[in-house]
């Protein structure tokens, strides 16, 4: 048994998300560490304990003081992991997963806990996560990885998360973890109208947006990628793009179907479609009305193939009230990729917050482009928990 408060410190602690996790939990915060000032300024509002302004690419400043610490706690950037990103093998922002490993074995933490996105988990990509675990284990560490998602805590949010835990004490417990309903909007936003940091900003009446926004139900965004009842394509809302003839139509949605057959390339999610192919699908009539949807600007033409000039998939997603939100982003202040339930606007600050599992107690301050980045890019704080009472039980300590 432990008898004494436990401590812990973090690495890229952003704005504390992961931080209030462990001390929810009863962990007391020694320091923490972040290079980015819209971080910082917004952990040291809300959080007592020190944090550092540092790139931590230059080590841990002072790190004898945090010799031998109960738990370590990092969460770097997964923007290389993250499959909404480019997830490019040799971003940069990579090699900072490897860097924890390193910097912990010098640190030499009872417990090291790290989070990432699940895709630091898949394919080449692996081999950063590989590393942090070989580092660990070469250091005399048990490590284990464990997949978790947010909704299963009875989140209003489906976050998939990956954690990895390394200890050095000589306790094994279950890696079990909660699988609760999760939770929806309509009661994580109860309420937050009178809230600090909520200040709805709707969208101007007939506005681009604004009618866009108009004809897109919960549930649906806009897309011309895909068919079926949770995508509005661009040619359903003449009003803003444009009037198009029933053939016309047949054309786009033929050219929809076609552009995700017979992959050519190996990126993107679909590909032009050359001219042979569109006429064994449509006949011979079809140059006429792919000349008229080029005038349009419906379609472009890339030498001898046919493409949609803008397929806009992932913009303009409403979400439902009786349903999760989707992962919480940098993103999310903006109509043009979230759109509220029921009004023309995105999510307000307070919103976002809630939805990340932030208790209304936490003012956010500084730049509200800060605010919103600083919100997506946390863990949210109930994970943090989940991840605690783990740390906690590995380190044999009652609350
Ligand atoms: C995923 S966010 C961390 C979120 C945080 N754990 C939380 O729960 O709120 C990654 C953080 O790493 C920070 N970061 C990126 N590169 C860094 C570096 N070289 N040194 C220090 N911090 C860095 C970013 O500023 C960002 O706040």
């Amino acid at each position: 048994m432990h008898n004494g408060t436990l401590k812990f410190a973090s690495l890229f602690s952003g704005c504390g998300g992961f931080d209030l996790g462990f001390i929810r939990q009863g962990f007391l915060s020694q320091s923490a560490y972040d290079c980015d000032p819209d971080a910082i300024e917004n952990f040291r509002a809300n959080i007592r304990g020190d944090i550092f302004n540092v790139d931590l690419t230059n080590g841990v400043p002072n790190q004898q003081s945090l010799y031998g610490i109960d738990a370590l706690i990092a969460g770097p950037p997964c923007q290389g992991f993250s499959t909404a990103g480019k997830r490019l093998i040799d971003d940069e922002r990579n090699h900072l997963l490897t860097l924890t490993g390193h910097l912990a074995r010098r640190i030499h933490p009872k417990v090291l806990v790290v989070e990432n996105v699940a895709g630091a988990l898949s394919g080449a990509h692996a081999r950063y996560w590989n590393e942090l675990d070989e580092t660990m284990r070469l250091a005399g560490y048990r490590t284990t990885t464990v997949r978790c998602q947010a909704a299963d805590l009875g989140m209003a949010q489906l976050r998939k998360r990956v954690l990895f835990f390394a200890w050095r004490t000589r306790r094994d417990i279950e890696f079990t973890i909660p699988s609760l309903p999760a939770g929806d909007l309509r009661s994580v936003l109860a309420g937050s109208t009178n809230q600090m940091n909520h200040h709805p900003k709707r969208l101007c009446p007939q506005s681009r947006e604004w009618q866009i926004a108009k004809r897109i139900k919960p549930g649906q965004k806009l897309s011309n990628v895909r068919g079926g009842e949770n995508a509005v394509a661009t040619w359903d809302i003449p009003e803003v793009f444009g009037v198009i003839t029933e053939n016309e139509r047949t054309v786009l949605e033929v050219l929809r179907r076609l552009r995700r057959q017979e992959r050519q390339r190996d990126h993107g999610d679909a590909d032009p479609v050359s001219l042979p192919r569109l006429e064994a699908a449509l006949g011979g009539h079809f140059h006429r009305l792919v000349d008229g949807l080029v005038a349009k600007g419906y379609l472009r033409r890339v030498s001898e193939e046919v493409d949609l000039v803008g397929t806009f998939n992932g913009k303009f997603r409403r979400l439902a009230w009786d349903k999760p939100s989707c992962t919480v982003d940098t993103r999310f202040g903006s109509p043009r990729y979230f759109l509220h339930p029921s009004q023309q606007r995105g999510f307000t600050v307070r919103e976002a917050a809630r939805i990340q599992g932030f208790s209304d107690s936490y003012v956010f301050c500084g730049s509200e482009k800060g605010q919103y980045r600083v919100i997506g890019n946390a863990v949210p704080p109930p994970l943090g928990e989940m991840a605690a009472v783990l740390a906690r039980r590995l380190l044999g300590a009652a609350l």
